[in-house]
Parts: structure tokens; C-alpha cells; sequence
């Protein structure tokens, strides 16, 4: 009895490790195939098992060979390779792809172990081209990024280029700096936008729109390069045309005060008996003037018809004075 037990527990285990031994040679096996845009980049993520130490990464078979440098982004390679050994994670990128770099490539040990990608590089009319932005310091730059049709799918990504790597500046919708939000709905249309409020000088740099895919090794497609300028935003005129505006009001108030000034004591005069009432009208005109134009009104409705085109220009500064005029002045 005890025989048959240990016989059939002996018969799982094989059963097992030779099952889990599959799947991992199947995995391992396992193609991937990445359709990237002419123009554009891709960049490749593998993580290796720990006993693997890769050593080269290749194009078809052993033609091209590059190893694994400290940077990513270097401005004058087409194909670099860093390898972070802490995470095992190594990082391919290859830039300005043409359909000419279509074909299998292959990280590779020391020994027979390898792991192949296929890389497909098609024209899209959308995307890889390189475009210039500007943005104003404290301004909000609002990038658009198109995609082909077939990534629509796929999650978004901005990544910039810094410190000789490329950043992404979403992980799964979140932004690391706050001032970067994505809106991925624009229906049918195959774009997405990212607005970046309140620009800084140190948010000037290369920005690349881009889709994440995963297969059995993460990949990014970038499809369209963004140099963004920052320049400081045209204060001087913006402030001018400010000025201009205030000093115009506070003009036209002046002059309105004063014709109102020069018609109450108009009508003062001719209405001298009601002085005592007067008194209470001016107290109230210096809390709100359109009572005080009622009333003036009022006092002087037997006044010649001439009168009535100063009324009709002591009107106008009442609209704007709504509007509080001088509390705009005091501000600026
Ligand atoms: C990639 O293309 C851009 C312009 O499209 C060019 O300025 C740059 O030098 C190219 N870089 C490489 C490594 O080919
Ligand atoms: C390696 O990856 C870890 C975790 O993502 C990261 O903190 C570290 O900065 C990376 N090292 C290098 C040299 O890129
Ligand atoms: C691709 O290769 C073909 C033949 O090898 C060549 O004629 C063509 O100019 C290449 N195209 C690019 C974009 O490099
Ligand atoms: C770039 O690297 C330098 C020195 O390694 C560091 O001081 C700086 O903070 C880095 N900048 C960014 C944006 O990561
Ligand atoms: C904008 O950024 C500057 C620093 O670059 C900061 O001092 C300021 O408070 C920010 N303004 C807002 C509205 O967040």
C-alpha cells in the first residue's frame, strides 16, 4: 500500500516538473513579433532568469552585435543596450527605423542560450516624424500625439529624454509629476493628448509619443519625436494692453465724475429749496453711484433737452463702474 502511494507520488512529481519544464520551454519559445513605424523607435524590455548572463544582442544571427552600454539614449547610435543587473532588466532601443530594419534579433549568452524578436518596421502616414512645440514659462503646453490604428489598443505613453535614458512620464495612466495628465478620448480619432500646466525651463527637452505592449518581453513603440521649446510668455505686451485698458477706464471715470460734478451743481442751483435733500442724495451716490444718477435724474427733469446728451455720456461710465473698474485699477 504504502508502496503504491510513494509510486504514484513519485509519478506527480515527474509528472509536474516535466509539465512546468513544458510551459517554461514553450515560453521561452515563445515569438514575438513587433510591428513598429518607419520614422519612428522601438524599445525592447527583457527580463532574464538570474542564472542567464547575456552578453550580446544581435541582428540576424551573428551579422550585427552590440553589447550593453551605460546609456540608452546616446545621440549618435541607431541600436544601444543597458542592462540593469540589479533587476535583471535589459533595454534595447532602436531608433529611426526604416522598413530595412525589419528582421530577427536575438539577446544571446555566452553559450547556446538565446531569445529572438522579430521586428516588423511599416510605413504609417500618422507618425514618425519630428515636430517642434513652444511653450511659455508658467504657460500650459498641450501635446498630440497620433497613433496608427492597429495600437489603438494599446496603453499610452509619453516619454522623455533625460539624463542619457528615456523616461516614461505615465505609468498606467499616472503621472509621476502631477502637472501631467493624459486624455486618451477622442472617439474614433486616433490620437491622445497630454497637457502639461504650469511649464517650467527644465521641461524643455525631446518628448516621444508612444503605445506599451507586453508579450512575453515588454515593448514601446514611439511613433512621433516632440522637441518642446520654452521660452519666457510675451509679458511685456500682455501687461501693456492692460495698462492701456485701466487707463482708459480710469479717464473716462474722471470725465464722467466730473460732468456729474458740473450737472449737480447745475442742478442745485436751480433747485436750491431741496438743498437739505440733496445732502442725503450725495451721501448715497458715494455708496452707489446708479442711485445717485436716478435720483439726479429726477431733480432735473425740467432741465433743457440739450441736457439729455450729457446724461447719455454720464451714463456709460455706470456700466462699466458694474464691472468695477476700480478695483481692476487698484490691482494692476
Ligand atoms: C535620427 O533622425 C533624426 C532626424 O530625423 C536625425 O537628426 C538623427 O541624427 C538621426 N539619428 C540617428 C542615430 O540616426
Ligand atoms: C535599475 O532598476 C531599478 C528599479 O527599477 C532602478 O531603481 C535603478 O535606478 C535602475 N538602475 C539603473 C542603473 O538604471
Ligand atoms: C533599404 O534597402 C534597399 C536595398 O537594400 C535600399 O535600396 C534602400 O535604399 C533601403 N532603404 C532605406 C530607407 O534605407
Ligand atoms: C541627471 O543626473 C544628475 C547626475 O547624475 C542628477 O543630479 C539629476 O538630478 C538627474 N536629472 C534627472 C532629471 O533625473
Ligand atoms: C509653478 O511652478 C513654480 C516653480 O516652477 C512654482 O513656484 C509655482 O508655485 C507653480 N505654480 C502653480 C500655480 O502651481
Amino acid at each position: 500500500m504504502m508502496m503504491t502511494m510513494m509510486m504514484m507520488m513519485m509519478m506527480m512529481k515527474t509528472f509536474l516538473f516535466f509539465t512546468i519544464f513544458l510551459i517554461e520551454g514553450h515560453m521561452g519559445d515563445e515569438a514575438v513579433s513587433v510591428t513598429g513605424v518607419a520614422g519612428g523607435s522601438v524599445i525592447f524590455n527583457f527580463q532574464y532568469k538570474d542564472k542567464i548572463s547575456v552578453e550580446r544582442f544581435c541582428r540576424d544571427a551573428d551579422d550585427e552585435c552590440i553589447q550593453a552600454q551605460s546609456h540608452l539614449w546616446l545621440p549618435e547610435e541607431k541600436l544601444t543596450m543597458t542592462d540593469n543587473k540589479s533587476v535583471n532588466y535589459l533595454s534595447v532601443l532602436i531608433r529611426n527605423l526604416t522598413v530595412n530594419d525589419s528582421g530577427t534579433y536575438e539577446w544571446k549568452d555566452n553559450k547556446d542560450w538565446s531569445k529572438e524578436v522579430k521586428l516588423v518596421v511599416q510605413q504609417e502616414p500618422c507618425c514618425g516624424r519630428s515636430e517642434e512645440q513652444t511653450a511659455y514659462v508658467q504657460g500650459t503646453a498641450v501635446i498630440h500625439c497620433r497613433y496608427p490604428k492597429t495600437n489603438h489598443d494599446y496603453s499610452k505613453q509619453l516619454f522623455k529624454e533625460q539624463n542619457g535614458s528615456l523616461e516614461a512620464i505615465f505609468t498606467s495612466r499616472e503621472a509621476s509629476d502631477p502637472r501631467f495628465s493624459i486624455n486618451l478620448n477622442h472617439g474614433e480619432e486616433h490620437f491622445f493628448t497630454v497637457t502639461l500646466t504650469n511649464v517650467s525651463r527644465h521641461d524643455e527637452g525631446l518628448y516621444f509619443c508612444a503605445a506599451h505592449g507586453k508579450m512575453s518581453i515588454r515593448y514601446s513603440l514611439l511613433f512621433t519625436e516632440i522637441q518642446l521649446h520654452v521660452t519666457d510668455a510675451p509679458v511685456q505686451s500682455d501687461l501693456s494692453v492692460l495698462i492701456i485698458t485701466v487707463s482708459v477706464c480710469v479717464i473716462l471715470l474722471f470725465a464722467a465724475g466730473l460732468s456729474l460734478f458740473v450737472l449737480r451743481r447745475r442742478c442745485t442751483k436751480t433747485k436750491g429749496s431741496k438743498s437739505s435733500d440733496q445732502r442725503s442724495t450725495v451721501e448715497i451716490d458715494e455708496i452707489n453711484s446708479s442711485v445717485y444718477y436716478s435720483s439726479i435724474k429726477e431733480q432735473c427733469v425740467q432741465k433743457p433737452v440739450s441736457m439729455n446728451t450729457v446724461y447719455a455720456t454720464a451714463q456709460l461710465p455706470t456700466v462699466l463702474s458694474d464691472s468695477d473698474p476700480y478695483t481692476l485699477a487698484m490691482k494692476s
